[in-house]
């Protein structure tokens, strides 16, 4: 389980505390939010297959009753056994502490596969993995796996606790030993007003059949549950689904605030706003498993354009590389070049 980031020194030469020595009103109690690890990822040709099952499936089954025993070539779920599926095609990206990258695509691009490996997360005997990945240049340790903090796609919190019992709770056992009870309920404290749940914390979680906090407010807890630990590395998969533009915009903002204090934040996101979209210091486009493009955020519509992609009015920068990566914009056949031009480009030196 992971530790208090800024507590427990990795190798006990890290300082415990923040950088610049600096402390919080709790007196003893490091600045909670200054990232006392700083993590470099980089992820060199990644790429991960599975088996798709064979003609045995139930599933297959199933669906050769509906079509009779016929089956397509392009039908991968009833086509040879143990066909293999690549999710993800020479992937090859970095992002530094301080920054924050956002990978985009279409649904099914292989986003949460991608995020899943980066966290160290991927099931090795459902899939084959291959390429490098690398935290501060070396193999990822356990030291970086307990400062490495994941909030899934789908959030899972007890829907009968409110708001600042569901991080209290939290608080008192996933922080170590060595904090005393009031420490662990200061950290949850700091941490509720650090995101911006102060005016809900009495709030139940809810769910479907009873009303509770909203679903911006929901992703909040999420995320702070995460930041109890003081992560150094933070791995988002989709934070803003179901919120409008706005409520996305303060928690992304929020997600940039906690990287200029050091963190190291990787994000997946659907539909930016072009306001959302600026936020993000470098983006990862993908595109049925394979990188259209990685680079600065900024520099995305400048470089599409210098080799001939760009709208012909003013658009959200993350609308056209949607739409260049589910292959709207342009033909399929300059999407397939596209994409074979772009995976040798935004090969790291
Ligand atoms: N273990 C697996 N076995 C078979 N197929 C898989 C497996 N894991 C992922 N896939 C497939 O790989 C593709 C990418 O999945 P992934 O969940 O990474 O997409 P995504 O970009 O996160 O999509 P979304 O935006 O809908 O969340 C999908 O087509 C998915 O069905
Ligand atoms: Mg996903």
């Amino acid at each position: 389980m992971p530790g208090f980031g800024g507590l427990e020194a990795p190798n006990g030469d890290i300082p415990r505390h923040s950088k610049d020595g600096s402390r919080d009103s709790r007196g003893h109690l490091p600045s909670l939010m200054a990232s006392s690890y700083p993590i470099a990822i980089k992820f060199i040709d990644v790429c991960y297959k599975v088996k798709v099952q064979g003609t045995d499936t139930q599933g297959s089954s199933i669906k050769r009753m509906f079509t009779h025993g016929s089956s397509t070539p392009s039908d991968q779920g009833s086509t040879a056994r143990n066909q293999e599926k690549t999710i993800l095609n020479n992937i090859t990206g970095m992002v530094s502490p301080g920054e924050m990258l956002a990978i985009l695509g279409p649904s099914g691009s292989g986003k949460s596969t991608l995020l899943n490996a980066l966290a160290g997360r991927l099931r090795h005997d459902r899939g084959n993995f291959s390429g490098t990945m690398l935290a501060n240049n070396r193999k990822p340790s356990k030291q970086i796996a307990k400062r490495t903090g994941f909030v899934a796609q789908d959030d899972v919190l007890y829907p009968h606790l409110t708001v600042r019992e569901t991080l209290v709770f939290c608080s008192l056992l996933r922080l170590p030993k060595t904090l005393s009870t009031k420490d662990k309920i200061s950290v949850a404290e700091s941490v509720l007003s650090e995101l911006g749940l102060s005016k809900c914390e009495n709030t139940i979680i809810g769910n479907s059949f009873m009303r509770g906090i909203s679903g911006g407010e929901r992703k909040r807890v999420s995320i702070a549950h995460e930041m109890l630990i003081n992560p150094s590395l933070l791995i988002l998969d989709e934070p803003t689904s179901g919120l409008d533009s706005t409520a996305a915009h303060r928690l992304v903002s929020i997600l940039g605030s906690l990287a200029q204090k050091g963190k190291t934040i990787v994000t997946s996101m659907h539909q930016p706003s072009s306001r959302v979209y600026q936020l993000f210091d470098s983006v990862l486009v993908l595109s049925e498993g394979r990188s259209l493009y990685f680079g600065k955020g900024s520099e995305a519509m400048g470089y599409f354009e210098s080799i001939g992609f760009s709208p012909s009015f003013p658009m959200n920068p993350a609308d056209f590389l949607l739409d260049l990566a589910n292959g709207t914009w342009a033909s399929t056949s300059s999407v397939s070049f596209l994409l074979h031009e772009l995976a040798e480009s935004t090969r790291m030196n």
